[in-house]
């Protein structure tokens, strides 16, 4: 059988980091209620003419380093956003571009802030399929520009970033303890649409459209959502909770990563958490998130990483990774 082993991660956010104190000038809000309710501290924001494909492709660039593998090694690149640079075409074809590839396969997976967790379970689903053998799986949002910065209650919860994982396709007898993805689990329900949505789009008003959101449903899902996916996907891989190493988590809230921590009976220090550092990147934030723990040291090759998202759609679902 074939095996999708991640050979390296990078991450890229905006220089211009914007501390919970400066939004104060712009909402009617405080360092404290965003630090007690969300974990938030401060969030990075691209810069006019900073696209959300150069984020990407800064991302790339330091996976392909982390893994040591050449551009022209890749056949496919999948781009999770929900902000891309263009309606069409996908911005997946744009970083191609710029990284001066000139084969293989490039598209867009949209599934907000799930994307990462469906972008990685596309391009594992394809690489064993045949469908190529080298793949740079990206989460890449310039979330701040679908902000209401009228609207406290959400602006102050979201920030700019990309993450990147380099995965191969190499041949595997199939066993836990082996390095890869060992199984995926992906849900939606597009009846809770009104809780997380964006009220704009090419086919309805032609414009852009804001960020919506009911926070305190969206919150009430994310936690038995999660935990119930979690579950899923260990009886999927054959694994239970003592067998993870870290869980890399959807950075929106500390307070739903605590919880669904909680549930499942796991240590806090296994978690890694960077929401303070970064806010809610969507599609970013569990790439972000693994370089992160993956540069410090924390997360060795070999260890078990559980990631977990939910996002707009709603959407929802967790990958096992042998690192
Ligand atoms: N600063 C100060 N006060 C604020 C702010 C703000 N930025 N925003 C809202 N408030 C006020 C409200 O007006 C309200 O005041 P009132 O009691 O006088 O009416 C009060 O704070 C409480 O508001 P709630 O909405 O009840 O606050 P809650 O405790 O639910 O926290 C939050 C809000 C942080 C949004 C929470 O519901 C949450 O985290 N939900 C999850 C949302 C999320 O993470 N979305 C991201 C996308 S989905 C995902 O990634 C999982």
């Amino acid at each position: 059988m074939i095996r999708s082993v991640a050979l390296g991660c990078g991450s890229y956010v905006p220089a211009r980091a914007v501390a919970n104190a400066d939004l104060t000038n712009v909402v009617d809000t405080s360092d404290e209620w965003i630090v007690q309710r969300t974990g938030i501290r401060q969030r990075h924001i691209a810069a006019e003419g900073e696209l959300t494909s150069d984020l990407a492709v800064a991302a790339a660039r330091a996976a392909l380093v982390h893994a040591g593998v050449s551009v022209e090694e890749v056949d496919l690149i999948v781009v999770a956003t929900s902000t891309p640079d263009e309606t069409f075409p996908a911005t997946a074809t744009t970083v191609q571009a710029k990284l001066g590839m000139t084969k293989g396969a490039a598209f867009d997976v949209q599934a907000v802030c799930s994307g990462f967790v469906y972008a990685l379970s596309v391009a594992d689903s394809m690489l064993k399929n045949g469908l190529g053998t080298t793949a740079l799986v990206i989460g890449a949002e310039t979330f701040t520009r679908l902000l209401d910065w009228g609207d406290r209650a959400s602006c102050v919860l979201f920030g700019d970033g990309a993450g990147a994982i380099v995965l191969r396709a190499e041949t595997a007898t199939g066993a836990t303890d082996e390095r890869g993805v060992i199984a995926s689990t992906l849900h939606s329900d597009g009846r809770l649409h009104d809780l997380l949505y964006v009220d704009g789009g090419p086919s309805s008003t032609g414009t852009t459209g804001h960020l919506r959101m009911h926070g305190k449903e969206v919150y009430r899902h994310a936690v038995t959502k999660l935990t119930e996916v979690v579950g899923e996907v260990l009886i999927a891989g054959g694994l239970t909770s003592a067998d993870i190493d870290w869980v890399v988590p959807h950075q929106a809230n500390v307070r739903i990563i605590d919880s669904v921590a909680g549930k499942l009976a796991l240590d806090p220090a296994q978690v890694i958490v960077t929401v303070d550092q970064h806010a809610n990147t969507s599609a970013a934030s569990i790439p972000l998130a693994l370089t992160a723990a993956v540069t410090d040291g924390r997360i060795q090759r070999g260890d078990l990483l559980l990631f977990e998202a939910l996002g707009g759609g709603m959407t929802w679902g967790a990958n096992l990774l042998r690192w």
